[in-house]
């Protein structure tokens, strides 16, 4: 007797930073950093997720923290597959008993074989059935834009590890462009000129702290400082600095310079009737680094268009895939031949 369990879909975002895992009929299942501590003699893995973030820049030498995730493309495979395993059964959809079907959404950039990679994790990792969707349509319409209609729109999501810019219509990407500039580059830019301007050696977290708390693309009304601590590098000993924002939005220049160029080859790409949409529906932004302080005024100034920042946009991908995932016809999902 052959028995046949119902199918579950779920939505993935597997992103640079933060993974999240949406399950039809129960929402937003899991929300965690794109992060594994593994034990470096075994290379076993300890701890995913929010647990890997607390000990992030901390792990003594036996632990090491890594993330299997770069500029939105799988870079370790046994990690990621790893760390899926678990997020799946935090949500309590792993295992033999659960038939998957996974809507994941994927960089516009991705090769053929960074696409087979993720389906072959997926189909281990208990996927009967999988449809890749194209990451700027489902952050645009989890940023609720009606996409389907036939107005040019434009949607720039700016995660960790990519920036895709993505203009829109009728459904489908007209014109896109990918950068690797997005928040990690921030990140490091911070970090680097910290060390110059300081000679203090600072983490990524440190460097994050500085983009989110006192970071802006643009003068803020009142200039602000946060003190920080790093190791000198002169001395080798542990030091505080205060940096002042005007030096963080120094320091962001450089990256925000190349989000503005992607933004401008894809209007220079755009058909003329579609570029003049965009005077009226304008840019939207998505992803964690649209949070930056300002950045909407900074690329309306850029391009005179109206700019404006999605209601959730750390959501907007998961958003646009549980749309997928509770609307698609069945035809719509590629099918593997593992009966199950
Ligand atoms: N308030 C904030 N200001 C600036 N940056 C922020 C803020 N909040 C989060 N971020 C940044 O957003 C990024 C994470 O965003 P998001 O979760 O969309 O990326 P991701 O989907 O994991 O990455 P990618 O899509 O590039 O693979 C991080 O770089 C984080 O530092
Ligand atoms: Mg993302």
């Amino acid at each position: 007797m052959v028995i046949c369990f119902p199918s579950t879909r779920v939505g993935l975002d597997p992103g640079t930073a933060n993974t999240l895992l949406y399950v039809r009929g129960r929402g937003v299942a899991v929300n965690e950093p794109s992060l594994v501590t593994i034990r470096t003699s075994t290379g076993d893995i300890e701890a995913v997720g929010g647990e890997a973030e607390a000990g992030r820049g901390r792990t003594p030498r036996k632990f090491q923290t890594a993330r299997p995730i770069r500029a939105g493309i799988i870079s370790d495979l046994k990690l990621f597959d790893g760390m899926l395993h678990r997020f799946l059964r935090k949500a309590h959809v792993a295992g033999p008993l659960h038939r998957l079907q996974v809507a994941i959404a994927v960089p516009s950039g991705m090769t053929e074989v960074d696409r087979l990679a993720i389906i072959e994790s997926l189909r281990k990792a208990g996927a009967a059935e999988v449809m890749l969707v194209d990451q700027a349509l489902a952050a645009a319409r989890g940023a609720g834009l009606p996409i389907e209609d036939s107005c040019g729109r434009m949607v720039v999501n700016i995660g960790a590890g990519v920036t895709e810019v993505a203009l829109i219509s009728l459904g489908n990407v007209v014109c896109a462009r990918a950068t690797r500039v997005a928040g990690d580059e921030m990140d490091a830019a911070i970090a680097s000129h910290v060390r110059a301007a300081h000679q203090l050696l600072i983490g990524e977290p440190t460097a994050e702290r500085l983009k989110i708390q006192i970071g802006s693309a643009f003068p803020n009304r009142e200039e602000l400082g946060l003190p920080i601590k790093g190791r000198c590098i002169t001395k080798g000993v542990p030091r505080e600095a205060t940096i002042r924002s005007c030096e963080v939005r120094e320091a962001l220049s450089t990256p925000l310079e190349s989000i503005l160029n992607a933004i401008r080859e894809v209007l220079e790409q755009a058909p003329p009737e579609l570029s003049a949409d965009l005077l009226e529906t304008g840019i939207v932004l998505t992803g964690g680094s649209a949070l930056l302080r300002n950045l909407d005024r900074f690329i309306s100034r850029n391009f005179r268009l109206p700019v404006k920042v999605a209601q959730d946009p750390l959501s907007c991908v998961i958003l646009g895939l549980a749309h997928q995932v509770n609307h698609l016809r069945r035809a719509e999902w590629r099918r593997f031949g593992n009966g199950r």
